[in-house]
């Protein structure tokens, strides 16, 4: 017992044990692992920690407690059934996908309100000293900083992107710092630049209507809540799922911190068949998923039968994450529904790895050295793939165009040329080659906040200016205004002088008639 105390005081060396909540509502199950990761290492530290989010740990963590809200995984499931798979197999990067990710946000949210065992929560007296919220778009639940009167830090799940920028004070020039979401890379020609100014400017203008209409929502739910941007304030930093060894390069302020790799856990045994599986693969294996969200079962059969005639051209084993079993399929291909995809990713025979290209699945991609060949559909894939398209690691499909002779080709490329898979070598060396392991990292910031009771020290002074004075355009009207005049005065001295100085001439002229 008393070896068991003073190891926990040992551990809780920063701060005392605290309360942490975590908001994590949105049923992607990247999100949310990313928010399982972060709270089980600091329940492991002593911390009490309560997890708000569609998925229920199946076996129970010291410390840890769930609160389940299912409405957001039935609102989900509905919206891929009804509408997504559609939509984002055809055109994966028109703008309106982009509203639609803006509804489900927003439809999500106010699910959230609704929960009744969270609203038991938030309307009791318990205790909070850190809320920890994946944040997507909705400024309304900053509302539980004030409602538990603690700290917040927002976990930007794809990366730091616009919507998490002006939180901070972040700068992101338009010059060089591409829209998330939008399939560009920091490289970009006039046009794009153009383009990426027009779509980063409509979505802050765009986030700003929305932040007017959540003042409004607010005051409905609670109707003596202060302003969005009093409650921004207590924003204390952003751990950001980010790092430059995957993401396009950009500034961050002291409250940004990156974090990306933390989720990454230590390589596990895998199951016994797939071990064997994957041992006996001498040539090698390809390694297909495209994820949790977009599950392959909404495959078309003519896509379908093009991967699989593909594949049995392949001289490789494949390990295909698939939620059905497919009859008659060729020998080389073995399915299964679940995977652990670290430990895959891990394995030395690898070849390659077919992805959606979600952030999760590159980063361990990343992490293990394994080249990509990705086919995005929505949102941040959008971007994870034409970065690693430019970094060298990745090869793109379109989902409309997937077929036989185009998987073909692709795959043969990636084996034949070694440039990719030396890439692949080169950004997990740069991912792993860090002072301070990410986790640990993420962990040492909730701690700190805790014991600062936020992170007032950090914040840029940017957030105390309205954004013509963060624009700098009032200092500029000002010196254009002190140029003009300074303009306006010479050119009426330069009159003066040429009126006094023609003056004169006539004058002269005249008395030289006169004379003569
Ligand atoms: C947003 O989604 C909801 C629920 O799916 C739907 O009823 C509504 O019409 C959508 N609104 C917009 C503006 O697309
Ligand atoms: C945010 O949440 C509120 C309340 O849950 C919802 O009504 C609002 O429309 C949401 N807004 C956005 C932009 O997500
Ligand atoms: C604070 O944010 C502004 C823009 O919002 C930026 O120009 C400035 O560089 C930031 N300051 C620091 C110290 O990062
Ligand atoms: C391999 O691919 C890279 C990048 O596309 C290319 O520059 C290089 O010439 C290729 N090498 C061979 C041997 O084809």
């Amino acid at each position: 017992m008393l070896l068991k105390v003073t190891s926990l005081l040992l551990l809780l060396n920063y701060c005392n044990a605290a309360n942490i909540l975590g908001i994590f509502h949105h049923p992607g199950k990247s999100h949310h692992m990313l928010g399982e990761v972060l709270l089980k290492a600091m329940a492991s530290r002593g911390h009490k920690v309560t997890m708000v989010s569609p998925f229920p740990l199946k076996e129970p963590f010291p410390n840890y407690r769930d609160i389940v809200t299912p409405e957001t995984m039935q609102d989900m499931n509905n919206r891929i059934k009804n509408e997504w798979f559609q939509k984002f197999s055809h055109n994966s990067a028109s703008i309106d996908t982009f509203f639609m990710l803006l509804n489900m946000t927003v439809t999500q949210a106010d699910l959230l309100f609704q929960n009744a065992e969270f609203k038991k929560m938030w309307t009791s007296n318990e205790k909070v000293d850190l809320i920890l919220i994946d944040w997507m778009f909705n400024e309304s639940h900053l509302i539980f900083s004030k409602i538990f009167k603690c700290p917040i830090i927002l976990m930007a799940t794809a990366g730091t992107a616009f919507n998490v920028n002006y939180i901070v004070g972040n700068t992101a020039p338009y010059s060089y710092v591409p829209f998330k979401y939008f399939p560009i890379t920091d490289k970009m020609n006039f046009w794009e630049r153009t383009m990426n100014t027009i779509v980063h400017v409509s979505a802050e203008v765009v986030s700003y209507y929305q932040r007017i209409k959540q003042q409004k929502i607010l005051h409905r739910y609670i109707p003596d809540a202060p302003s969005i941007d009093e409650l921004s304030k207590n924003v204390a930093l952003v751990l950001s799922n980010g790092h430059y060894s995957y993401e396009t390069r950009r500034p961050s302020v002291p409250n940004s911190i990156d974090i990306g790799g933390f989720h990454v856990g230590e390589v596990k045994q895998l199951p016994k068949d797939i071990k064997a599986y994957l041992d006996s693969a001498k040539d090698g294996f390809i390694y297909f998923s495209l994820g949790s969200n977009m599950k392959s079962i909404f495959l078309d059969e003519k896509k379908l039968n093009g991967i699989l005639s593909a594949f049995s051209k392949v001289n490789l084993k494949v390990l295909w994450k698939l939620e059905k079993d497919i009859p008659n399929k060729p020998k080389n291909i073995k399915i299964a529904k679940w995977l652990p995809q670290n430990d895959v990713l891990a394995h030395p025979n690898i070849k390659l790895f077919i992805t959606h290209g979600g952030l999760l699945s590159t980063i361990e991609s990343i992490h293990h050295g394994v080249p990509m060949i990705g086919i995005p559909m929505f949102g941040d894939q959008n971007s994870n793939v034409p970065t690693g398209v430019e970094a060298g690691y990745t090869l793109r499909i379109k989902p409309e165009e997937i077929c036989e002779e185009a998987l073909l080709a692709n795959i043969q490329e990636m084996l034949r040329n070694e440039t990719y898979s030396k890439k692949a070598k080169l950004h997990s060396d740069l991912l792993r080659n860090q002072p301070i392991k990410p986790l640990d990292k993420g962990v040492f910031w909730m701690e700190h906040v805790i014991k600062h009771k936020g992170a007032k020290h950090l914040a840029n002074a940017s957030m105390n200016l309205h954004w013509y004075q963060n624009l700098l355009i009032d200092v500029f009207i000002f010196l254009f205004a002190i140029l003009l005049s300074v303009i306006g005065l010479c050119y009426l001295m330069i009159r003066l002088v040429l009126k006094m100085f023609i003056k004169n001439k006539r004058i002269s002229q005249l008395k030289k008639k006169k004379n003569n």
